[in-house]
């Protein structure tokens, strides 16, 4: 009988506090400016993945919640391809290791919350995919050296592998070899952060990152000084702002950029609109919390979809988290375990 081996693990999702936004090189996923998120906690919002390999499978196979996706794109065949030429040189140096670079792989992922619920779900799903086949390889490879493969799958992904506060930096690199993700500060660091997940919509979204950063870099005049002028500066004071653990500054900085990356969207030509009605209420929730407590206790982020991933701190809960539920009512939801449960059920108005 043939022997299977297998490898599980689980990689959490990562909501981007300044965004990566455009492709220099749309097949590598090298970015056109570095991004820093913050990493869900494990126990919530996450992929767990097993990755296995045998003699006796035929193909290559994924199977997300149940169902067979599709390995033939380029993306998962890249980091297929990584992932085994690195096992290959493990193999090569060690004569005594199973041959498994060259058998087919099976890899099995399920999600802890809705896919449908219009959350980027690739991030956590390339991270754990990746993570899931370098242990099955034994590989030795750091996060930040499996972040340059992860990238291939989904930009964002690269920053999943990595708990707490990360950034991606861009690199100048043409093969993307200094592309890759590095921690700015572990979870431990910063504890006490909260988010909670506003679903305004979960419809699968209109245009996907990939067309919708395509567009943006080949049409939006705004687009260059974002890339080039102020995510470079908002890099610099966003890494300041964790390292004083100064929240308003955090905040500030986290807005702007949201409200920045939507306006060169808006610029493009034709334009492209992800925020929806819901999504602006939600803004404007956030403003008046902020007013009312006199400084920023909280903020709002929105990626290519019309979700809010609202920021706080633990000891503004009541203030934040308890506006929201008080507007929601006793809504059936999920989101961060950092955070409420809280969802908002498609065109619910919120003022
Ligand atoms: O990783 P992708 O290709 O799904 O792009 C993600 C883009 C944003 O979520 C909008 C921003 C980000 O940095 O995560």
């Amino acid at each position: 009988m043939s022997e299977i081996y297998r490898a599980s693990t689980t990689a959490p999702v990562n909501i981007a506090v300044i965004k990566y936004w455009g492709k220099r090189d749309p097949s590598l996923n090298l970015p056109t400016n570095s991004s820093l998120s913050v990493t869900l906690s494990q126990s919530d919002l996450r992929t767990h993945t097993t990755a296995s390999c045998s003699p006796t499978y035929n193909s290559d196979s994924l199977l997300l919640n149940g169902s067979p996706q599709d390995t033939s794109g380029s993306r998962t065949q890249a980091c297929f391809r990584e992932l085994r030429s690195l096992r290959s040189e493990l193999e090569k140096s060690d004569a005594s290791l199973p041959k498994l670079s060259t058998q087919k792989l099976k890899i099995v992922s399920e999600n802890n919350f809705p896919t449908a619920a219009g959350l980027a779900s690739s991030a956590a799903g390339f991270a754990a995919l990746v993570r899931a086949i370098a242990d099955l390889y034994q590989l030795t490879a750091t996060p930040t050296e499996l972040s340059r493969i992860a990238r291939q799958g989904s930009g964002s992904a690269c920053r999943s592998l990595f708990g707490g506060y990360v950034s991606w930096e861009m690199g100048s690199a043409a093969d993307g070899s200094d592309s890759l993700a590095t921690e700015v500060a572990p979870s431990s660091h910063w504890p006490n952060i909260r988010a909670i997940i506003l679903v305004a919509s979960s419809a699968k979204k209109g245009v996907s990152s990939t067309s919708g950063m395509q567009q943006t870099v080949a049409t939006s005049e705004l687009f260059s000084h974002r890339a080039k002028v102020l995510v470079p500066e908002r890099m610099t004071k966003m890494k300041d702002a964790i390292k004083r653990k100064d929240f308003a500054a955090f905040a500030e900085l986290t807005m702007r950029d949201s409200n920045g990356f939507h306006a060169t969207c808006a610029d493009t030509y034709p334009p492209i609109f992800y925020l929806n009605d819901t999504s602006r209420a939600a803004i404007r929730v956030v403003e008046n919390i902020n007013a009312a407590a006199g400084r920023s206790i909280a903020a709002y982020t929105f990626d290519a979809g019309p979700n809010a991933v609202v920021y706080y701190l633990a000891e503004d809960e009541g203030a934040v988290a308890g506006v929201f539920k008080g507007f929601l009512g006793e809504k059936e939801g999920w989101g961060s375990e950092r955070g409420g449960k809280v969802k908002v059920v498609e065109g619910k108005d919120l003022d």
